[in-house]
């Protein structure tokens, strides 16, 4: 049976990359379309059975985000909010909700600028977890072409499942091509969601600061493979829009016109 699932939405950035449009607003509350999209990641978890909880990391530009969610009720989500006072990275963001969710309940991270669409991806993600009995992470990927800006995964083949062996954080050297790429001759980029299981904690807890001297997600769950913890992928069918630059929020802006917008008209 599955159980439930807390959402962790870690949205306490900067958004240096969005600025100056970040002086004003935190980049999880830039708007796409008909609302922010801290709005249209909410909106996703809706229809999900098994994720009614949700824990916010806030730090930049708080308030803001605490007035437009409040306490979740407009998207059917019970919300709390943790506080992340200095910018540590996302491994730190997570870290430091440890205290909001009970000891036996996974996490459903879902970074608070990423939009996956639709919802039945998540749904999926989610059944496939429970068919793989419930490993210790299942992260979901994308197949890209340009690994430089994500962190990338090299899996192998088990029972029509990918059991990742290995993670790299944005590769530049092309001679890792030959170990991470797929036989369609793409990278696993990692794309913004992830199943964890609550001793994630414990290895942030032992990880180091890494790149750019934050704690790095990427750094734990390397080090729990290494340590031989179950961790495999999910493959996204669906489309993932990662809000990170100027050039990403406005090829957001036109998926969601020749998309979400055809959607509405159509209703
Ligand atoms: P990013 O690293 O893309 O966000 O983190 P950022 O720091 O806002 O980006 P730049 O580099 O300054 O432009 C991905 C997600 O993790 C959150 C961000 O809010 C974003 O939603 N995050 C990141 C935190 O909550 N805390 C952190 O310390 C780092």
């Amino acid at each position: 049976m599955e159980e439930e699932l807390i959402a962790i939405i870690p949205a306490a950035g900067k958004g240096t990359r969005l600025k100056p449009l970040t002086d004003f607003i935190p980049k999880e509350l830039l708007i796409l379309g008909d609302k922010p999209i801290l709005g249209h990641i909410l909106e996703t978890l809706k229809p999900v059975p098994s994720i009614k909880r949700a824990c916010l990391v806030v730090g930049h530009k708080k308030s803001t985000i605490i007035d437009y969610v409040k306490d979740g009720s407009q998207f059917d989500l019970e919300v709390d909010y943790v506080y992340q006072s200095e910018r540590k990275g996302l491994g730190h963001a997570i870290y430091i909700t440890r205290n909001k969710v009970p000891d036996n309940k996974p996490l459903f991270v879902y970074l608070g600028d990423t939009i996956i669409y639709p919802p039945q991806e998540i749904i999926e993600m989610i059944r496939t977890y429970y068919e793989l009995k419930k490993p210790f992470a299942l992260i979901m990927v994308e197949e890209v072409e340009d690994p430089e800006r994500y962190g990338v995964v090299k899996v192998e083949k088990m029972n029509g499942h990918l059991k990742i062996t290995d993670m790299y954080e944005k590769p530049t050297d092309p001679s890792l091509k030959k170990e991470y790429m797929n036989e369609n001759g793409k990278w696993l980029a990692i794309a913004g969601a992830y199943i964890i299981r609550n001793r994630i904690y414990d290895y942030l807890e032992n990880t180091p600061p890494g790149k750019g001297g934050e704690i790095q997600l990427t750094d734990a769950l390397k080090n729990a493979v290494k340590e031989g913890e179950r961790v495999f992928a999910y493959v996204l069918k669906g489309t993932r829009l990662d809000i990170g630059t100027v050039q990403s929020y406005i090829e957001a802006q036109k998926w969601w016109i020749n998309n979400l917008l055809k959607v509405m008209e159509n209703k």
